[in-house]
């Protein structure tokens, strides 16, 4: 599965522009030749249902893509309620509506649903165990997506970062020019993934014929303190300025208490998306180099 296949005509509403993967998808959905729609927290305020309604009925896309969701995890326990809103109703309405509709819908959910501490590699196929309120309202989000037999693709995906805005590399890069010593929890393990990496294969999927589930993540798989070690190195290779990190150090995740329960193991197996894909996805590292490429590109700018 190669080729891009052409966007079908009407407007294609964006939900979640601002974030991670809806802002990597933004200009790739632009270039492809789809008109999009992408309304803000302030256009459209998303805990508002009735609000969406309408503002479906008065769109009518041609097809919609959810990237939207209440990703703060931990506040998620003390807050449940928008986070409920956010990842289990708005995509159990949007299912709805593009299941009576006919049209397609793209939406995203989370290695965290399957809330795993073996260590195994988990395909799509493996009992929803979520552990945390956020994990809970993304299998919700899933299930009511899955039930209501849209031509729906829900697209599982593991520590997804940018190189830029609030995640793991950018929070790594800022603190190794603050501190001499790092601790980062070494028994959580998972496969870094770049935002723009689920962007170019959402776009590749949107308009094929493939719905249900499926795996999205960077091959291979690393825990938290390889991938901050990972940085470091290239941070020094590179010679980034200000760098004042001596040493990193590995803890458990019990030395690092949380709200949220994490689960230990975000091993997705990507098999089915290969085979889909025709092709090997990039290892994390690969990923890693080229994010770390753009995050020097934006210093050098900013
Ligand atoms: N980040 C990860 O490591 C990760 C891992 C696995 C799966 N995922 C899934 O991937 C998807 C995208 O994640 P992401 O990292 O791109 O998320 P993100 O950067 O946190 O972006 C979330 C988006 O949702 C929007 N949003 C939240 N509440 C809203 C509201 N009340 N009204 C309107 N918009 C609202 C945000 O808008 P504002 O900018 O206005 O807040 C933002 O555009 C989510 O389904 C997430 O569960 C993420």
């Amino acid at each position: 599965m190669s080729d891009l296949l052409p966007a079908p005509a009407g407007p294609w509403l964006l939900l979640g522009s601002s974030g991670q993967i809806g802002s990597a998808l933004l200009p790739l959905l632009k270039a492809a030749g789809y008109l999009v729609v992408a309304p803000s927290r302030q256009e459209l305020d998303l805990r508002d249902l009735r609000a969406l309604a309408i503002y479906l009925s008065d769109l009518q896309p041609a097809g919609i893509l959810n990237a939207a969701a209440y990703t703060t995890v931990d506040r998620a326990e003390s807050e449940p309620a928008p986070a409920w809103t956010l990842n289990a109703e708005l995509p159990a309405l949007l299912a709805a509506y593009a299941t009576q509709q006919q049209i397609r819908l793209l939406h995203y959910s989370s290695d965290y649903v399957y809330g795993d501490d073996s260590g195994q590699w988990l395909d799509e196929q493996q009992p929803l165990a979520p552990q945390s309120v956020y994990a809970r309202s993304k299998a919700a989000g899933d299930q009511a997506v899955l039930a209501a037999n849209a031509n729906a693709l829900i697209l599982r995906t593991s520590w997804v970062y940018a190189a830029d805005g609030q995640n793991f590399l950018c929070t790594m890069l800022r603190l190794m020019r603050q501190q001499a010593q790092l601790q980062i929890v070494a028994d959580q393990i998972g496969a870094p993934t770049p935002a723009a990496l689920v962007a170019t294969v959402s776009l590749r999927l949107l308009a094929a014929p493939v719905s249900g589930v499926l795996n999205l993540a960077s091959r291979g798989s690393c825990s938290w303190y390889q991938f901050a070690k990972a940085i470091l190195d290239l941070a020094r290779q590179q010679g980034v300025s200000g760098l004042c990190c001596q040493h990193i150090s590995e803890i458990p995740s019990s030395v690092w208490p949380a709200p949220a329960r994490r689960p230990l193991n975000s091993r997705l197996n990507v098999t089915a998306m290969e085979q889909l894909l025709g092709e090997r996805l990039p290892d994390w590292q690969q990923g890693l180099q080229q994010t770390f490429q753009q995050w020097l590109a934006l210093q050098a700018t900013s």
